[in-house]
């Protein structure tokens, strides 16, 4: 029977030491990779996990202080079993939580997340077993234009729009501009572009034009992704009138309408005015940077005759005016130009037919010669009278005087030849 005793003893003995050996070779395996790395913002899970054969006590995630020989740390989170505790601590408590054994999530990561994080596993035999992480964060380009939105500027000017990238972890590989959308290459716009790239973000337009109007984008990019910052650039223009109703003829009580359209930026206003006094506009409207006024004048008098103008201003440059004109005739008694031109080829035809008879009776007077010593009188007197005057040499006065003399004669003379008669000649 002491045989079979003795090796009973010997062999649970081997087994004992047997099992010490392995249970020393299978400590508390963890595995936990030395580096992450995450996007600033997003989520991230610090893969962890770990093999034991002695009873689990706790998981515990710890941040530390500076890098791996510091001692100060602070709790993520904690999972004991037995005491039924899984929780996340301080800034953690609503980001942070166990994935499966051991793995850490955090969603969404915050700046102050980037560092080394411990994880520590306790079995109830073999105290705690450590391992630590990195986690890094890299961060896309925060991007910020100015130096205001709506950046307004005039024509002609230069601008610089400015373009500052912030926070890009790691640095960014490129920048541009885009306008409207579409790339801006400022190499293909020799002169008219300068800057806009990593080297100088900031992106110069010189001589600016109504074109350039619209919404520039700064784009920069590094490894994590791109990021923008957009900018409306305005281009403020002088006002011009690019249409006026022509110049119309109404007879007195029509109504007249008369349409002005000014165009710039910002969107000029229009007065109607005549000589210098202002009128109403009947109505006004603008779109975008065109408007238009109408000014209605109804049951037009002779009176309202006139150059009418209309003047557009904008406060870029000075005010801009075109006018037109309206001419108001009477309608009965009154001329039209076309009852003119009849009218005065029918007293020219008229006129002539008068001369001809004048010329008949004179004729037949002449022939009567009955008027002829009385002409023959005024002439010599006017005669006798012209000598007097050169005879005395007198100066341009008394010519005057003379020439005068001779009017009155001549109406005595016509005078009396109308008394004589009795009938009136022309
Ligand atoms: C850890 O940080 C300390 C100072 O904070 C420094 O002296 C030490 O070299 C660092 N160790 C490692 C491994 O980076
Ligand atoms: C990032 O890159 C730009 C040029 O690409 C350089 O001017 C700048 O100094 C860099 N910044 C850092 C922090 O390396
Ligand atoms: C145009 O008229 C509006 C309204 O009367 C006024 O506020 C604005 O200042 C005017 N603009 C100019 C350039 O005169």
């Amino acid at each position: 029977m002491g045989r079979p005793t003795t090796s009973l003893l010997v062999h649970i003995a081997a087994s004992i030491v047997l099992w010490k050996v392995c249970s020393a070779e299978k400590e508390v395996a963890i595995t936990l990779p030395e580096e992450a790395v995450a996007t600033l913002g997003d989520g991230v899970t610090l893969q962890a996990a770990f093999d034991t054969s002695y009873r689990l006590v706790s998981v515990t995630w710890s941040k530390l202080h500076g890098n791996v020989t510091s001692q100060k740390r602070t709790s993520v989170l904690s999972y004991v079993p037995d005491l039924n505790i899984n929780r996340a601590y301080g800034s953690y408590k609503e980001r942070a939580k166990l994935l499966g054994m051991a793995s850490l999530r955090i969603d969404p990561t915050k700046t102050e997340d980037e560092g080394t994080y411990a994880l520590s596993i306790m079995t109830d035999e073999r105290g705690t077993a450590e391992k630590f992480i990195h986690l890094a964060l890299q961060v896309a380009p925060r991007v910020s234009v100015g130096p205001r939105n709506p950046y307004v500027t005039v024509v002609g000017e230069s601008v610089s729009l400015a373009c500052k990238v912030t926070d890009a972890k790691p640095n960014i590989t490129s920048l541009y501009w885009e306008k409207d959308g579409a790339r801006l290459e400022a190499s293909s716009f020799l002169g008219k572009y300068s800057g806009g790239d990593a080297g100088t973000p900031s992106l110069t337009i010189r001589h600016v034009m109504r074109m350039d109007a619209g919404v520039y984008t700064c784009v920069a990019q590094n490894s994590v992704r791109s990021g923008e910052g957009h900018i409306e650039l305005r281009v403020h223009y002088f006002a011009s009138i690019t249409s006026i109703s022509e110049p119309v003829e109404v007879t007195v009580g029509d109504h007249v309408t008369f349409r002005c359209v000014a165009e710039g930026s910002p969107t000029p206003n229009i007065t109607w005015s005549r000589d210098g006094l202002k009128f109403k506009a009947s109505s006004d409207e603008a779109v975008g940077d065109v408007r238009t006024s109408a000014l209605v004048l109804s049951g037009v008098a002779l009176t309202d005759t006139g150059t009418y103008s209309c003047t557009a201003r904008n406060g870029i440059g000075g005010p801009r005016t075109r006018n037109t004109h309206v001419d108001v005739v009477a309608l009965d008694g009154g001329f039209t130009s076309t009852t003119v031109a009849i009218i005065s080829g029918a007293a020219a035809g008229g006129l002539w037919l008068l001369i001809c008879l004048c010329l008949l009776v004179y004729l037949l007077r002449k022939r009567r010669g009955g008027e002829r010593k009385k002409f023959t009188y005024y002439y010599s007197d006017v005669q006798r009278r012209s000598n007097v005057a050169t005879s005395e040499g007198g100066g341009s006065e008394h010519r005057r005087q003379v020439f005068l003399t001779e009017r009155k004669s001549s109406n005595v003379a016509f005078e009396q030849r109308r008394l004589e008669n009795g009938e009136l000649i022309i």
